[in-house]
């Protein structure tokens, strides 16, 4: 048996089992269990990919993001800080791989991003006159976007330029360049990759007041004569807490700017937060009572956990026509980085695979939707 049929084999087993254990009917055809295949003709199914699996040194993950995504963003690999490490100074290797990985196996690459104010180079953080700063803002977005232009499906140009309140955030392109940033971002990205859709992405831009300073910077965008095709909403969500209302007011005030909705980074905390939102720089101070699922998550929460994905899906396919994309920040819930934010080192239960890349009850439901 070859590599590839044995991994086919043993993944196809895979899913079948954990459908047997849970109980449910199950079909064995590759579309009963595939998300791309079933949601094909709605919208694309993304995952985040971070290094080991760009390089294929897992086998479970290679096998399970053939099977179910066609669409992948670097989880960190094409950040500044990794990209860009100097002033002079570009580390491609990484980004040049998981291109090449996405083509050879037909997945369009949402590339991850452009300007954010996390993650930055320690360089970037030294630069003391604005005119040094805003040739770094404009050769870091021309080098980089110009090199996988025609390469890539899409770029986040700027991530994260709003507070909650909807006003711009005080970040170091605010401080340095002033509110304008955004747009002149998208005019650089506009230019340097004419052949790649061009996003605004953000966390909680779902909610009443930071949607609304969302469609402000799209619309002073669209004034400005640049070129926006799409806004991201990440979707980091709470169980039992998914604002279902202004997601779907989101996605028709959104789409009426004649843009695509993203759902860039979706996942669901099962754990304790005090902290809403997903700023990577806000930690909360660890103790066990955080870290109550330690040993297996209990079935009740498995359950809200599977009706909080089937009613998100259900909204998601009630728009379809609008969304372009639906993305999993991860693969599976022992890859996620809600193991290790807010609070490091717990044990996190957020995706629709589990730790052994078996298919959870929320999968079911999702894909109960199509069936
Ligand atoms: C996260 C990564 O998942 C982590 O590995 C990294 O340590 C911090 O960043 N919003 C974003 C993503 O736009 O880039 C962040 O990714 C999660 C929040």
């Amino acid at each position: 048996m070859s590599r590839i049929s044995f991994f086919v084999t043993t993944c196809c087993l895979c899913l079948i089992t954990a459908a047997c254990t849970s109980g449910k009917k199950i079909t064995t055809s590759k579309n009963s269990s595939s998300l791309k295949e079933a949601f094909k003709n709605d919208f694309g199914i993304g995952t985040a990919l971070n290094a080991v699996q760009i390089e294929e040194r897992d086998p479970r993950a290679a096998l399970l993001i053939l099977q179910q995504f066609n669409m992948a963003t670097p989880e960190n690999i094409m950040k500044a800080q990794v990209i860009h490490p100097q002033w002079a100074v570009y580390n491609f290797d990484m980004a040049d791989k998981m291109v090449a990985y996405c083509q050879k196996n037909n997945i369009k690459v949402n590339a991850h991003t452009l300007i954010w104010h996390s993650q930055l180079p320690a360089f970037v953080r030294r630069i003391q006159s604005v005119d040094s700063f805003r040739t770094f803002f404009t050769d870091h977005i021309k080098t980089v976007a110009s090199r996988y232009d025609g390469k890539v499906y899409s770029w986040d140009v700027v991530n994260e330029a709003l507070n909650d309140d909807g006003t711009m955030r005080k970040s170091i392109f605010f401080q340095k360049l002033g509110g304008d940033f955004v747009t002149e971002a998208f005019r650089i990205a506009q230019s340097s990759a004419p052949n790649t859709q061009l996003y605004y992405n953000d966390y909680g831009n779902e909610q009443p007041a930071k949607r609304a300073g969302c469609i402000a910077l799209i619309k002073k965008i669209q004034v400005a004569g640049v070129r926006i095709d799409g806004v991201g909403i990440q979707g980091h969500w709470h169980l039992g807490r998914i604002p279902l209302k202004e997601i779907e007011e989101s996605i028709l005030q959104y789409s009426a700017l004649g843009i695509k909705v993203m759902f860039t980074e979706l996942d669901i905390e099962v754990l304790p937060r005090s902290l809403q939102g997903a700023d990577v720089n806000q930690r909360m101070i660890g103790d066990s009572s955080l870290n109550p699922y330690k040993n297996g998550l209990p079935d009740s929460v498995q359950q809200k956990l599977a009706a909080d994905y089937e009613a998100l899906f259900k909204l998601f396919l009630k728009y379809k026509g609008k969304i372009g994309r639906v993305a999993f920040w991860g693969v599976n819930d022992g890859q996620s980085w809600l193991n290790g934010w807010p609070v490091a080192g717990r044990t996190n239960y957020p995706l629709l695979f589990d730790r052994d890349f078996k298919p959870k009850p929320a999968f079911y439901k999702v894909l109960a939707l199509k069936q």
